[in-house]
């Protein structure tokens, strides 16, 4: 196997789907408090008020980390309970919480990475617009310098936005998530360019106050390309679809919208064709600061799409064979998923690279002996890692993997009904229960995957 001596190993969560305690110790509403508390938004009209109630069982829910001897865990924290009005005053007690979580960690000797932005906007920051409004940055910038203030002396690894495609696209594109509008181009061209400022101010707070001691990363998603064969001109034409304005899907999931930005310091060409008009004026002046250097390009990938060069070399996506293996969210399985997304990024960008989440849904119970045996779940990592390691054997700068998930929790609007952990939590007593995969998992990273065969 070719994961390298250092390679880190880890869980993945996120505040809202998992702390519950939606209103207690100061915190406002976010975005999503409201949003599922709207007939008909998610699955059953199931909220995030109560969720694996982690608010109240963070150290039964380390021990389980320790259990599974997770040397990594990546959470994200709640601005609403930070910020409870969204910028100025800080409410200590809701900060308490996650620096009594860093400390638990610290403890039980796994590594805290922290996520600034896990889509819990504090509702009172939408309601001035939130992304759309330049204003926001502001709010992000005195937000991560509140939390850098107080968790900064324990925590080093931190990672600004998760899936900015997911909160501007799901979220205010399609309507499937919080807030649930439908805005047009013009006002989503100024939220890439909002959140990608967001993210340079937040980066110069955190390298003031860290210096080299930090290691800052950039969370997009995205679905992997999977050329066909080993033919270069296969392989040419995936990172074409991966990277390029193609119309098999909308602008916002073009990954390089948000990581050529980030990581180059402009966007891309063929994207500035369709959007550019559309953004703020002055633009132009704000590319420095978005792509200040930071240290990782976290990605989060779950699934891919199939990939062929026809005769004149473009990108021909393969037609999708009938029955092939889906999860229960019906997403497909793909083993190569993890062998071509970090590999292209890494190619593109020249940095290294984290698999940030990565997991299956599947409907797992506690069986008849007390276990929870979710084979499927065991193969899909088997798989998905194999896939892995051939990109870090081909040359690609991987250096960890975050399962997502750590424990089931609320998946947005399919909220309960997806079990993506781990452990497996029961919901009406919240008696967790380590699956099988978990323990897999475990011997996964006792062996830094040698027993990946
Ligand atoms: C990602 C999200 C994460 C989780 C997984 C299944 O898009 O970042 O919160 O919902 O999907």
């Amino acid at each position: 196997m070719a994961f390298p001596k250092n390679f880190i190993w880890g869980a993945a969560t996120a505040s809202y789907q998992i702390e519950g305690a939606w209103d207690e110790d100061g915190k406002t509403p976010s975005i999503w408090d409201v949003f599922s508390a709207q007939p008909g938004k998610t699955y059953n009209d199931e909220t995030g008020q109560v969720a694996c109630d982690h608010y109240h069982r963070w150290r039964e829910d380390i021990a389980l980390m320790k259990e599974l001897e997770l040397p990594a865990y990546r959470f994200s924290v709640a601005w609403p309970r930070v910020l409870p009005a969204g910028r100025g005053a800080v409410n200590e007690k809701g900060l308490d919480f996650y620096s009594r979580l860093v400390d638990g960690l610290l403890e039980a000797g796994i590594e805290p990475w922290l996520t600034l932005y896990h889509w819990d906007l504090p509702q009172c920051l939408q309601r001035e617009g939130g992304w759309m409004n330049p204003a926001i940055v502001g709010a992000f910038e005195e937000y991560t310098a509140a939390v850098v203030k107080r968790l900064g002396d324990r925590v080093s690894r931190w990672m600004t936005f998760n899936e900015p495609q997911c909160f501007v696209g799901l979220g205010t594109v399609d309507g499937r998530q919080a807030p649930g509008y439908h805005l047009p181009q013009c006002d989503v061209a100024h939220e890439v360019h909002n959140v990608l400022v967001a993210h340079g101010r937040a980066t110069d707070i955190l390298r003031a106050a860290g210096g080299d001691r930090y290691s800052i990363g950039f969370v997009p998603t995205t679905q992997s390309m999977i050329p066909m064969t080993d033919d270069p001109r296969d392989i040419e034409a995936a990172r074409r679809v991966f990277f390029n304005y193609t119309p098999i899907r909308p602008i916002h999931w073009t990954i390089s919208l948000f990581t050529d930005p980030v990581f180059k310091g402009e966007y891309p060409a063929d994207l500035l064709g369709v959007i550019g008009k559309d953004l703020p004026a002055g633009w132009e002046r704000d590319m420095a600061g978005i792509s200040r250097k930071i240290d990782f390009c976290g990605i989060n990938l779950y699934s891919g799409r199939n990939i062929r060069a026809g005769d004149d070399g473009m990108p021909v996506q393969v037609p999708q064979v009938p029955g092939i293996p889906q999860t229960a969210i019906k997403w497909n399985v793909e083993q190569e998923t993890l062998r071509w997304g970090p590999r292209f990024l890494s190619e593109r960008y020249g940095v290294p690279i984290i698999v940030t989440e990565n997991g299956m849904s599947s409907h797992d119970w506690v069986h008849l002996d007390g276990k929870v045996h979710d084979p499927a779940r065991i193969d899909f990592l088997h798989r998905y890692l194999l896939g892995l390691d051939r990109a870090i054997a081909d040359g690609a700068d991987i250096q960890g993997y975050f399962h997502w998930s750590l424990m089931d929790n609320f998946e947005w609007s399919e909220a309960y009904k997806e079990r993506f952990g781990l452990i497996h939590v029961d919901y009406a007593t919240q008696k967790r229960t380590i699956k099988d995969s978990g323990y897999w998992f475990r011997e996964v990273v006792r062996t830094n995957g040698a027993n990946l065969g």
